[in-house]
């Protein structure tokens, strides 16, 4: 079948709720993937932060053909030694995780955290309109209904109505704003992202994260940190609290903890690890050993020392090509992020265009990603190399002359 009548099938059968390019990718290779034609594309999205490890990484190929042939899936009702190494690993790697709970994605991740939290505070004795949870503007946390609602995006909200109650928003950022929210008493849980992703790459500020933890502590509330997208070696550190130094309660993660293959977790600190007990919460899929086994050889590979200096090494190169197109084209007003999560604000005058500069990108042989319709969002493989960089920015480039109908 030709790519037009296969992109014809997505318009036929998919629910609409997706709008993809109209190519129909085929195979990938590190941070290089290419279509049905045959044209060759250079990764700077990498399955929106999934694909830590680019395509086809020989570790996780090996660990998914072995894991394949022996075991693919036990429910939870009994164990095998995939989810258990994986479960093991996380908790040491942490450095705050007592327990682990394990899920198929992120939304389901942060739909655990969200019970979890419930379940701890009735635990405390507090009555149901005091296990509010409090997030922030701006902020993603997964199309769940009880994930949608703490995403504080009306855009997610509309005709979903009603919401689930207990939760409450703030300005992301804004220590103060999130004092008084929390000032009756009936905030259980602080669900964030240390680096907001959909949002539109917004990285918390040391002394907003720090804060937040104090004021957990003095309103007796958990801290919840949504890495979903930013952790798992994405900021520089294998995990965004490690590199902001803030001890949270929990920590839920999906995306590049598979590094491809769908997978979640809910990582559990000491104050409550004990709240959930037997039947208190279950998946048929979590821990599946397939996901597990991947998941488990990614671990390995994403807390090499070597790969974390590649971070910094590329994200700098990414800026640094970044700012000189702007000192060309003059298109942005700010580029920010943290490690390889780096969003360019487009100027006033090309506000919205975000889409269909990515467009261009895509006739230009790239894979760029947007955050929101204002902002170009770089989430390339953490191990992505100085060839793919340099000339993923040189297709930016053609790309965006394009835009400029220059
Ligand atoms: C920060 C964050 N939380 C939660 C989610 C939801 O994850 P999933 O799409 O796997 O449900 C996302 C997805 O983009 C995310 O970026």
């Amino acid at each position: 079948m030709d790519t037009a009548s296969l992109y014809a099938l997505s318009e036929r059968y998919y629910l609409p709720v997706y709008r993809p390019r109209r190519i129909v990718l085929d195979h990938g290779k590190g941070s290089r993937v290419w279509d049905l034609d045959g044209r060759e594309y250079v990764d700077f999205g990498a399955g929106i932060a999934v694909n830590a490890l680019g395509h086809a990484h020989p570790a996780l190929v090996a660990a998914l053909t072995e894991q394949a042939g022996k075991l693919w899936h036990t429910s939870n009702v009994f164990v095998s030694e995939p989810p258990l190494r994986l479960a093991e690993q996380l908790v040491s790697a942490s450095g705050f995780a007592e327990r682990v709970f394990l899920c198929n994605s992120g939304a389901e991740a942060n739909e655990a955290a969200i019970k979890l939290a419930r379940k701890w505070a009735t635990g405390e004795g507090r009555e149901p309109e005091r296990r509010v949870v409090l997030s922030f503007r701006g902020s993603f946390h997964g199309r769940t209904l009880a994930a949608v609602t703490a995403t504080a995006q009306p855009k997610y909200h509309e005709g979903f109505e009603p919401l689930p109650p207990g939760f409450r928003y703030s300005e992301f950022n804004d220590l103060a704003a999130a004092e008084a929210a929390m000032a009756d008493g009936a905030v259980c849980a602080v669900l964030v992202e240390p680096v907001q992703g959909e949002g539109g790459v917004t990285p918390a500020s040391d002394a907003f994260l720090r804060g937040l933890r104090e004021l957990c502590d003095r309103h007796g509330a958990l801290l919840i940190l949504d890495e979903i997208q930013c952790g798992m070696g994405r900021t520089g550190e294998l995990f965004a609290c490690h590199a902001y130094q803030v001890t949270p309660d929990v920590v839920t993660l999906a995306k590049a903890l598979g590094s491809g293959f769908p997978i979640g977790a809910m990582l559990v600190g000491p104050k409550p690890a004990q709240s959930m007990q037997f039947g208190a919460h279950g998946t048929t899929f979590g821990g599946n050993p397939l996901a597990a086994a991947v998941a488990g050889a990614a671990l390995r590979e994403l807390r090499s020392p070597e790969l974390m200096a590649n971070v910094a090494r590329q994200a700098q190169a990414i800026r640094a090509g970044v700012a000189a197109l702007d000192a060309e084209l003059g298109l942005f007003s700010e580029v920010r992020g943290r490690g390889l999560m780096i969003g360019a604000q487009l100027r006033d005058e090309h506000a919205g265009k975000a889409g269909e500069i990515l467009d261009r990108c895509v006739e230009q042989g790239l894979l760029l990603l947007q955050a929101g319709p204002d902002v170009l969002r770089f989430v390339p493989a953490l191990n992505i190399g100085d060839a793919d960089i340099a000339d993923g920015l040189q297709r930016l480039r053609a790309a965006l002359l394009q835009f400029l109908g220059r």
